[in-house]
């Protein structure tokens, strides 16, 4: 009988490569369950942001990112460039993909204790990829500077005045010799992916120094798993690009239906439009407590999010032995929905000063 651990039989080219990048060093033994759906979120993230990086690239041949010349360019990039709409709305889609699977991701670590020891420091890298990763939602909401871009410069200058010094960087003030706009596409291009790519180092490095936390059953503890395990990294592998291919496909049909919008030209000091979906369960705390709520609520949620591992130190990994934080996370998640949903029924407000 063939067990999953055998090696898959190679072909003469595939000996020839072996023998050269020592490729069996990756088919060491992982468990089955890693394969299952929900602990491939994160591969499937991954797969997503390499999409992403390969459309952005292309994207960034076409874009001109000056106040006096960025929406036409995004104009020029949807009506001139070669397929450059097709590529834009993939980029688009995926990036809404992306901020789905990152935050199921996030749910999956947290519902089944995978943040637990000798976890701890993981999920700090991954609270670093989340904040990565809306940051590059966020600029590259902007970057098209139509009405919705320049509404979220605006609350972008706003909130960036109320953290005082520390907003230095997000204020237009900042360089005098290029504008705010130019220096949030090289965050967009620059800085946000460098810093992924140390995070994601990071986390990748550290899933293979403890293995994928065990599966959950009533008596499972934290532990760590490296190097045991039925299957193969692999398959595995092969698993997460396959996902990575369907949300290619997702993109990619998505944006032949839905094209990925683009708006007027941003009149300045009008406050016509709401933020993404992604954003836009912050509009009931802005409407009460004005444009600092867009620092606050983030700050307090990545607090509570920061003090999981600390509160919840059982080694047990069953929602049902952690009932207390389980039940906290679902009442802080219908919370967010529930303002989601209000907020997208809402009539458009002012709140800028
Ligand atoms: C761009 C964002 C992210 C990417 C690309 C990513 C990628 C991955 C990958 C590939 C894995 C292996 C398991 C799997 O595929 O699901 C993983 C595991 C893990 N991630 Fe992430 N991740 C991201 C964000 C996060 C966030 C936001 C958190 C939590 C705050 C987090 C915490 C963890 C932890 C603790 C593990 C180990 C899970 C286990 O052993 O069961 N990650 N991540």
């Amino acid at each position: 009988m063939t067990t999953s651990l055998q090696p898959a039989p190679r072909s003469r080219l595939g000996d020839w490569l072996n023998e050269r990048l020592g490729l069996q060093g990756i088919a060491y033994a992982v468990p089955e369950h890693a394969n299952s759906l929900p602990y491939v979120l994160g591969g499937i993230t991954l797969t997503g942001f390499v999409i992403l990086f390969i459309t952005g690239i292309y994207l960034a041949q076409f874009y001109h990112p000056h106040p006096a010349d960025a929406h036409q360019s995004v104009v020029y990039l949807i009506t001139g460039a070669p397929l450059g709409d097709l590529v834009r709305s993939i980029h688009f889609w995926t990036a809404q993909i992306v901020t789905v699977t990152v935050l199921l991701h996030m749910l999956r670590v947290l519902f089944t204790g995978a943040y637990k020891r000798p976890r701890e420091i993981n999920w700090y890298v991954g609270l670093g990829l989340l904040a990565v990763t809306f940051g590059l939602v966020f600029t590259g909401s902007v970057l098209k500077f139509d009405q919705e871009g320049l509404e979220a410069l605006q609350h972008n200058k706003e909130a960036a005045e109320f953290i005082g010094a520390l907003g230095t960087w997000f204020s237009a003030e900042f360089s005098r010799s290029v504008p705010l706009l130019t220096r949030l596409f090289n965050g967009h291009i620059t800085i946000l992916p460098l810093l992924f790519g140390l995070l994601i180092a990071a986390h990748i490095f550290l899933i293979k120094q403890h293995g994928i936390s065990p599966k959950v059953t009533p008596d499972a503890v934290s532990r760590s798993t490296a190097g045991e395990g039925e299957s193969r990294f692999d398959v595995h592998l092969r698993r997460m690009a396959g996902y990575g291919l369907f949300v290619l496909a997702l993109a990619l049909l998505l944006s032949l239906i839905f094209p990925a919008p683009l708006g007027q030209p941003g009149v300045a000091g009008a406050e016509v439009t709401k933020p993404g979906w992604m954003f836009v369960w912050l509009f009931p705390a802005e409407e009460a407590w004005g444009t600092r709520a867009l620092v606050i609520v983030p700050a307090i949620l990545g607090g509570l999010l920061a003090l999981v591992p600390i509160l919840d130190r059982s080694p047990y990994l069953s929602p049902a032995r952690r009932r207390g934080l389980v039940l906290e996370a679902g009442f802080v998640l219908i919370v967010i929905i529930v303002s989601g949903v209000f907020a997208t029924l809402q009539p458009v407000a002012a709140h800028l000063r």
